[in-house]
């Protein structure tokens, strides 16, 4: 391959990292326990709150997004506690399994996968179970590409005694989720995905209800002890040795965040999602997921031809363009296109000139693609489109 560092990383994540953030992170080293990481810690989380929409503490660790949804349990569920999980695809399922490994009494509302989660079914195992002490669902199932309804989801879950933990690690910076208004208890979310950051830090925020629960929860924990996080970001510190690369990264992620403005993000990503969707249309290329459901981060396709591993590695190796195979259940029968994060509307007509070419159907996608761009240009007067 030709310059073989010029890679197009399509992928769910990680996702490409902006040059100013990644000369960010490799900034000269500093203690974590001076002044300066004391001051800039608290400063980073508070300017995560727009993006989580939310007035709850947010805290920080050193991990992956994993690391976030293991805490949410440990610190959340006792052993024997019932719970519900909401389960659609391979993340759904990783909340199954930590659940499970916790000892929690896991009460399971599968979704074939491809589809979103009803928020009516979510109620009425709620009306059988009111015992049901925490709900656990995925904003954006990144295995299949299906954004599901939180606001719903959660206008239901808040008729109960439950409490809500959403994992929005493929979504948080890409779609809206308005925490505090939807009532989400604690969200998890990690750093290398729609926002701007390698991978490295894991993000939790956590509601006045929700603490009050983690006193009481006697799950052993220590790393992910999110009250200790809690009660060291008081005097600006975190417990542990922190990523402060990361941390230096994000600063910079936050100021292309804010300059872009969320309004404008979450429109490019909408944009970005329907230039792929008409592109595959054009190519015969049959989508997983319907309207109501389709994510703004990442899309499912499920070719008729066998070889789909096949294509996904001639697309990297003839074009450098990388698209992520399926997991679980689709392995080998899907292929994801992520556009999430430092993405533009030209990335995607740069990923489907690739795949049309590789399919030799030259310049049926593009120009579908071209075309829902410059409708929207017509439709966002004054947008500059790029
Ligand atoms: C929706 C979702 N949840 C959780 C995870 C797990 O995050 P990590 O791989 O950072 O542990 C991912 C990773 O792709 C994800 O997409």
């Amino acid at each position: 391959m030709f310059f073989f560092d010029k890679h197009e990383l399509r992928i769910p994540g990680p996702v490409p990292v902006p040059p100013k953030v990644l000369l960010a992170s490799a900034s000269p080293m500093i203690n974590h326990r001076g002044a300066e990481f004391r001051e800039k810690l608290p400063l980073v989380l508070d300017r995560l709150k727009p993006i989580f929409a939310t007035e709850n503490a947010i805290i920080a660790l050193t991990g992956s997004g994993s690391a976030a949804m293991e805490a949410a349990v440990a610190n959340l569920v006792n052993p024997g506690d019932p719970v519900l999980v909401l389960v659609g695809g391979s993340f759904g399922q990783r909340w199954l399994d930590i659940c499970t490994s916790y000892g929690a009494k896991v009460l399971e509302l599968q979704y074939p996968w491809g589809k979103g989660v009803d928020p009516l079914d979510v109620q009425a195992i709620l009306k059988t179970h009111p015992e049901i002490e925490v709900v656990f669902a995925t904003h954006n199932e990144s295995s299949t590409a299906v954004l599901n309804d939180i606001e719903g989801i959660g206008e239901v879950v808040n008729q109960f005694d439950a409490l809500f933990v959403v994992d929005a690690v493929s979504s948080l910076g890409g779609s809206p989720l308005e925490t505090d208004n939807w009532g989400v208890d604690v969200v998890c979310t990690a750093s290398q995905k729609c926002l701007l950051t390698p991978p490295g830090l894991a993000f939790v925020s956590i509601s006045q209800r929700a603490r009050s629960r983690m006193k009481k929860v006697t799950s052993p924990r220590f790393y992910l002890d999110l009250l200790r996080y809690e009660e060291m970001l008081m005097q600006g510190e975190t417990p542990y040795t922190p990523n402060i690369a990361n941390f230096f990264a994000l600063e910079e992620a936050l100021n292309l965040i804010e300059a872009e403005g969320l309004e404008n993000i979450y429109a490019r990503h909408y944009l970005m999602r329907d230039m792929i969707r008409v592109g595959m249309q054009a190519l015969e290329l049959p989508l997983l997921v319907e309207e109501p459901w389709a994510s703004p981060t990442v899309t499912s396709v499920r070719p008729d031809f066998s070889d789909v591993v096949g294509f996904c590695r001639r697309l990297e190796q003839k074009y450098g363009v990388e698209v992520a195979g399926g997991q679980g259940l689709f392995a080998g029968k899907i292929f994801r296109v992520g556009h999430m994060g430092y993405a533009t509307p030209l990335d995607m007509v740069t990923t489907l000139a690739a795949i049309e070419a590789s399919l030799g159907q030259y310049g049926k996608a593009c120009a579908a693609a071209e075309k829902t761009w410059d409708d929207w240009i017509k439709e966002n007067q004054g947008a500059s489109g790029c």
